[in-house]
């Protein structure tokens, strides 16, 4: 019966892979064994449009089997079989076709009915889109030689399992780090959407039902009559996926002055002419996309125009586009994220409060398909936040969780960071309304409200990039948000373990590695970044990336943590502070009131206390900081050697790539490390018990080596934008100008022995230097100062996707390592740098190593 070669699928490894497809590669088993009747050899698929997504279900059937047994079966679209088989289509088509099934799955929309216990296998949806994942579960279990019989029903939790993408109509993305838009530039939608169509297909695998396909700080033009027939042009891209469109809307389209459309003088959501304008627009796009799921809407929010121009309130804003779309089926998914500046000299001032105080007396007023979509936690995508309290206060409202795939503040791409535990803290926290079990995922999905709306609407920011995200690792995040939008208590561990197999084969060692290295990744990120509840700690007002503790301050975004010379944290108590406490249902708010019921992991967030300070964890807020953030850096060290691990047992395109960006995350780890904790040495005067704070045996300062050609760089006081603690000993080294090499030496009293030699320097945007360092006269490295690409630069081929930096800061610090070099007691170690353009090919220090030790 079965006729392929059993040798074929014994070749070993993939050739080079770019993750363009990501996690729906259908590699053959490397050598495995599996049992061959279970492969089949018709396909039927119960529709005979290309455009179906029953159609699509049986292509990627057959290529999917041919790809993994190098087994080509035949595509039917009518009655085949029953022997060796797979039927794929709606219930009702299979039934009309086939007879009645002996027990009726219970299905609702989206659903599928997967049964492979007999001789055929049966996938069956509710609906085409259904079929589709069907046939997607089925070929997951095929790639990770998963031939268990089953027979199940699946069915969603919510409706809304939607994307946003931050995509501006100029191609560039908001918040993406991994090229540009795969839907627009120069101010319209592309003629090539292959990519379009390649992104729905990777959604459907993991159940994505709609994707918001611009950014929500948006752009009236959107609404030209061309760009309308685009997005008609990427809703029939994607259709054949079942992968809506939807779109964002900037509120003051109708005075805009959109060319073909007319003009206002108004944008108010009462006014009958902006009622029938936004009427006509809807009924415009709908002439071309048929099924768009509906609009996204940020009103309001910073520098936003909303409804409260026109003293409406943000439900008004709302229900005007719910009337609109409300004929069609559509939905509005209306952002909480709104607020108003505050001022920091007021103790009782906070952003976190807000969201609730908008949003909270207009319960109940929203029209049935409006969503509020609310992001995890109430300030926006920290390292960790407690549950919005908005989810418990909104009961007569629908609501969606706004999760960010895209890394904003956790790395950017360039940090690893195994996403869904963060995600879980939130989803499965109980918020105890009326004193009653409130998960924040019963909430979302309607079931504890009653609410037959509601979902997750995950911030992906895909790009042009092959890699989809910027980094091969970073495809867990965007693969288990899917799964987790279908499932919000699907378990971290067991969607990672899947996403390795279907990415990187079966070997067991492989799939222990990055495990071990995903799991680990978010609580290593937490703790060098900002750790006990004090945020990410970033650059707050530029890059979002590199550690700035000082830029939460003293601005109105409210982010602050409120530190001085004896005290930190933010009072959100009832008792002496914001209240942000008091918004919690009375048994979350009595936790969180009092220190001593506050977990310590979020003990800043809530109070405001000294730095001795004593943890439930035995040590104080100070010793913590510096432990945690010791600890965190020393994990991201691990991760380059559990990689090394794998080396051969996956292919050497993706992990060469990957281990490029993990030796680049143990570098910036120890910047985030020494940013954090000499700020708080510094701002505190406390000493690390353990000596370590400003304790650097092996590290030599370039400002303590000979110098031509180059200068001391110092802090500008009271200028953030180089913080003092991004440099080692508050000192760096540049070139006197852009035209002077510098050079740098000194000898190195050490004994003679085996070293790993790190130099420490700054990439910044626009300008690319070159160093070269010698041992006496040998060169051992050069490299050029051009990680993140600039304007007009042709891309190298490395190139981290991360929002860059004109200055000497966090964000720019980098090291490169030169490992094992054998150096002699009283060798000269000089570096040359050749500045370029405003980069003046900036040094902070060299480490010479003991192997094994990084500092
Ligand atoms: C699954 O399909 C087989 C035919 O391949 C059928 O005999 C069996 O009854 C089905 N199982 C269920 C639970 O319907
Ligand atoms: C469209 O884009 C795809 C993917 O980037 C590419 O392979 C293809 O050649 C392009 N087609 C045309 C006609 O440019
Ligand atoms: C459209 O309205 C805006 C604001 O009301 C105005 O600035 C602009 O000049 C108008 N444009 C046209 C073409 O009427
Ligand atoms: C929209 O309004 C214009 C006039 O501004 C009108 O010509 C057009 O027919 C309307 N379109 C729809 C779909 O209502
Ligand atoms: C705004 O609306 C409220 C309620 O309708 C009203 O009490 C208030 O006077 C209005 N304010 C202004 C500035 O129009
Ligand atoms: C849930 O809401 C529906 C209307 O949408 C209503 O018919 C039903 O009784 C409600 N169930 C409960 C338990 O309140
Ligand atoms: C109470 O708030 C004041 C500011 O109004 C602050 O200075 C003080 O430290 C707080 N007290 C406690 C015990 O946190
Ligand atoms: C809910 O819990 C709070 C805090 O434990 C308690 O004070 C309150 O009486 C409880 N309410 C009800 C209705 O049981
Ligand atoms: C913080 O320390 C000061 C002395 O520096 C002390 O007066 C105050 O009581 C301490 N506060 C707390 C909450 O321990
Ligand atoms: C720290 O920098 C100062 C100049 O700012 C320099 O004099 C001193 O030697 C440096 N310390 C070390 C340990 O290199
Ligand atoms: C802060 O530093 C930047 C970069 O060195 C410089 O351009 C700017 O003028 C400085 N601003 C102040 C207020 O010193
Ligand atoms: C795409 O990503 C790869 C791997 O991260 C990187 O080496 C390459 O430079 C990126 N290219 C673009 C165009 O962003």
């Amino acid at each position: 019966m079965l006729r392929f070669s059993f040798l074929s699928l014994l070749t070993g490894l993939a050739a080079a892979e770019s993750g363009l497809n990501a996690w729906l590669r259908y590699a053959p088993y490397a050598g495995s064994v599996f049992d061959q009747s279970k492969v089949p050899l018709h396909i039927v698929a119960l529709n005979t449009s290309t455009a179906s997504p029953v159609y699509v279900a049986g292509q990627e059937l057959q290529t999917g089997i041919d790809s993994i047994f190098g087994q080509q079966c035949n595509v039917h679209h009518s009655h085949w079989g029953p022997s060796a088989t797979i039927v794929v289509g709606t219930i009702d088509e299979y039934t009309s076709v086939y007879g009645e099934l002996s027990s009726t799955p219970e299905l609702i929309e989206d659903g599928f009915w997967l049964n492979t216990t007999g001789n055929s296998v049966q996938i069956l949806g509710q609906n085409e889109r259904g079929a589709l994942y069907g046939a997607f579960e089925y070929l997951s279990m095929l790639a990770q030689a998963n031939f268990t019989p089953v027979a199940y029903a699946a069915n969603p939790a919510a409706p809304i399992r939607w994307t946003n993408e931050w995509d501006n109509l100029d191609g560039s993305i908001e918040r993406g780090f991994a090229g540009n838009s795969i839907f627009f530039a120069n101010g319209v939608i592309v003629s090539n959407l292959t990519r379009a169509a390649e992104y729905a297909r990777i959604l459907a695998s993991i159940r994505i039902n709609a994707v918001v396909v611009n950014n929500v700080n948006a752009n009236a033009s959107l609404l030209t009559p061309d760009n309308i027939a685009g997005l008609g042009r990427i809703a029939d891209a994607m259709r054949p996926y079942g992968v809506q469109v939807g779109i964002s809307l900037f509120f003051a389209s109708p005075t805009s002055a959109v060319q073909g459309q007319a003009n206002l003088t108004t944008f108010d959501p009462l006014d009958p002419g902006v009622v029938n304008w936004w009427t006509n627009v809807t009924n415009q796009i709908y002439a071309k996309v048929p099924d768009m799921a509906g609009y996204l809407v940020k009103a309001n929010s910073e520098g936003q125009p909303g409804p409260l121009t026109y003293n409406r309130t943000l439900a008004e804003g709302a229900n005007l586009f719910a009337k609109a779309l409300q004929p069609y089926g559509g939905v509005v998914m209306f952002r909480a994220f709104v607020y108003n500046l505050v001022n920091e000299s007021i103790w009782t001032q906070d952003r976190a409060v807000e969201a609730v105080q908008f949003f909270q007396p207009l319960d109940g007023q929203f029209d049935e398909n409006v969503v509020i979509q609310i992001k995890y936690g109430p300030i926006d995508f920290q390292v960790r936040e407690p549950a919005s309290p908005l989810f418990a206060n909104i009961p007569n409202t629908n609501t969606a969780i706004e999760l960010q795939v895209t890394q904003e503040y956790l790395g950017q791409q360039c940090h690893l960071v195994y996403l869904p535990p963060l995600w879980q803290t939130v989803l499965d926290f109980d918020l105890r309304v009326d004193n009653k079990t409130s998960l924040v995922r019963d909430v979302i999905t309607g079931q504890r409200f009653n609410r037959t709306l509601g979902g997750s609407a995950g911030v992906v920011n895909v790009g042009l990039n092959e890699t989809w995200l910027g980094s091969h690792l970073s495809l867990s995040n965007l693969y288990a948000y899917g799964r987790l939008a279908w499932n919000p208590a699907d378990d971290p561990t067991s969607m990672v373990q899947d996403w390795i197999r279907l990415t990187f084969g079966l070997d067991q060692s492989v799939i222990d590695a990055i495990t071990q290295m995903s799991l680990e990744s978010w609580p290593a990120y937490e703790n060098y970044s900002g750790n006990l509840g004090e945020q990410t700690l970033t650059d707050i007002l530029y890059t979002h990336y590199g550690p700035n503790p000082q830029s939460q301050e003293n601005n109105g975004y409210g982010q602050w943590t409120r530190s001085d010379h004896l005290t930190v944290g933010m009072d959100r108590t009832v008792s002496n502070g914001t209240g942000f406490s008091g918004q919690y249902p009375p048994e979350v708010f009595q936790m969180f009131e009092n220190i001593s019921t506050t977990p310590d992991n979020l003990l800043l967030w809530f109070h405001h206390v000294n730095y001795t300070q004593m943890l439930k964890s035995g040590v104080t807020v100070i010793q913590d900081f510096y432990d945690q953030h010791y600890a965190g850096a020393a994990t991201a060290q691990t991760f380059v050697s559990t990689w090394q691990s794998i080396q051969g047992l996956i292919d050497a395109e993706r992990y060469s790539d990957q281990l490029f960006r993990l030796v680049y995350q143990a570098g910036h780890s120890l910047v985030w490390r020494d940013a954090i904790v000499n700020f708080y040495n510094n701002i505190s005067g406390i000493p690390d018990e353990a000596g370590r704070v400003g304790n650097h045996p092996y590290r030599i300062e370039a400002e303590s080596m000979t110098l031509s050609g180059y200068r001391l760089y110092y802090y500008a006081p009271n200028n953030a934008t180089t913080p003092f603690e991004t440099l080692s000993n508050y000192t760096a080294i540049v070139t006197t100008n852009n035209k002077t090499t510098g050079t740098a030496y000194t000898a190195l009293n050490y004994p003679t022995g085996r070293y790993d030699i790190s130099v420490n320097y700054y990439d910044q945007y626009g300008g690319a230097s070159n160093f070269s360092v010698y041992l006496n006269n040998n060169m051992i490295g050069q490299w050029t100062a051009n990680l993140r690409p600039w304007i007009g630069s042709a891309e190298g081929p490395r190139v981290l996707g991360h929002t860059p930096s004109i200055y000497i800061d966090g964000e720019s610090a980098t090291r490169i390592t030169f490992s094992n070099v054998s150096v002699a007691h009283g060798d000269v170690l000089t570096i040359t740098g050749i500045p370029d353009a405003n980069e003046l090919a900036p040094l902070d220090y060299v480490s010479v190593l003991p192997l094994g030790y990084a500092d």
